[in-house]
């Protein structure tokens, strides 16, 4: 939307990304696996949670911080990782960082980005940044990558586990969507990948193999706290945490691996109900409102990461339309903090009552 007034909702901002890209991006970006009921129901999920606000409780002073790692952060909002920016405005990923910064959220860098970490890093030098980690089948290209990150300054590794194998996505096959140069993917290309690349061809670059030996191999090859991303499971998260990791982070990966899993808002209590309190929890995937930021704090977790909307923001206006996204959830969030009757983020948790 160059030159214009940037949308007012995140449904403006969906629309005007879906003008902005062309068909082959859009289904990239847009779509999920197989039938996408994941996808649906993610969003779902969250919506169908109803609330049950205290009233007169004096909300004059408000606090949307919460802690995480030790220390403090503004807003329990950070940016999930998503791939190829540059697919969806020309300044790419630095825009992304830019604007998530601004805002005061913490952004994720992908292993499939169009931008290498310390380029990234050097965009955004004051505000937190993560890196998210695909292992490849070539070992060294990541333990470079991650390095790398370190060098740049980011803080934590979100290591993704789901993804095997690539979902089958029909949207994507469909329009027959590749990236331009695999060059321009810099970790694809260190990887092996070459020229034009599909995202079957970029998920055969990625090791199948993984365990939760590696998990403990990540974790005691850094100090940056390693997040195991894509746990569904009380089970599988009591054993990331065993394997040595910081937390887990709550995902079916935007409904884009294995259709027709729980949505995140289910998953989340039993991961809660395992590991709470113990070890970090984030979760993903279909929030779209400050209420929903609300309802996952208020179900236990202690951070939610925001994916397809980063990208309507990009899209639509490259780093200020990333920070007017995440400008307008931080909004809804504190307005939802006043109208629950719950002043500080920071005593969400846990409070059951709040929810029908
Ligand atoms: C276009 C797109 C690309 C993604 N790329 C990655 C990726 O490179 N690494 C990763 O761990 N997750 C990736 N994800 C998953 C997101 O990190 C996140 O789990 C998901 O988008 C959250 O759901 P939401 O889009 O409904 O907010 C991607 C998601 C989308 C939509």
């Amino acid at each position: 939307m160059p030159g214009g007034q940037l949308p007012t909702t995140l449904a403006g901002f969906e629309a005007a990304f879906r003008e902005a890209l062309p068909e082959g991006t859009l289904a990239y970006y847009a779509g999920a696996a197989a039938d996408e009921i994941t996808l649906g129901r993610n969003v779902e999920a969250w919506r169908e949670l109803l609330l049950r606000p205290r009233v007169m409780v004096d909300v004059s002073n408000r606090d949307p911080s919460v802690e995480l790692f030790g220390r403090s952060y503004g807003l329990p909002i950070a940016v999930a990782p998503t791939a190829y920016h540059r697919l969806a405005h020309p300044d790419g990923e630095e825009a992304t960082a830019r604007g998530s910064v601004a805002a005061g959220c913490p952004y994720t860098l992908s292993t499939l980005a169009t931008s290498r970490p310390t380029p990234v890093g050097e965009a955004a030098p004051d505000g937190p940044k993560w890196f998210q980690v695909y292992v490849f089948r070539d070992r060294e290209v990541t333990r470079e990558l991650v390095a790398e990150a370190e060098e740049a300054g980011f803080e934590a590794l979100l290591l993704t586990v789901d993804l095997p194998v690539l979902g089958r996505r029909d949207q994507e096959v469909g329009t027959g969507f590749v990236v331009g140069q695999a060059e321009g993917v810099p970790g694809v290309h260190a990887a092996g990948g070459e020229g034009e690349i599909s995202m079957q061809d970029t998920a055969d670059l990625i090791d199948p193999s993984l365990t939760w030996d590696d998990v403990g191999e990540l974790a005691g090859s850094t100090d940056l706290p390693v997040l195991v991303k894509g746990v569904l499971r009380g089970d599988d998260a009591r054993l990331a945490i065993e394997a040595g990791a910081a937390g887990v982070v709550v995902s079916n990966h935007g409904g884009r691996q294995l259709d027709t899993v729980q949505a995140t808002a289910e998953a989340l209590v039993e991961v809660v109900e395992s590991i709470g309190g113990e070890a970090s929890v984030m979760v993903d995937g279909g929030i779209r409102r400050g209420t929903d930021v609300a309802k996952a704090l208020i179900l236990g977790a202690d951070f939610v990461l925001v994916g397809r909307p980063i990208l309507w923001g990009l899209a639509t206006g490259g780093a200020e339309g990333v920070e007017a996204v995440l400008s307008m959830l931080a909004d809804e969030f504190d307005r939802a903090l006043a109208l629950l009757g719950v002043p500080r983020a920071s005593e969400l948790s846990g409070r059951d009552d709040l929810i029908a």
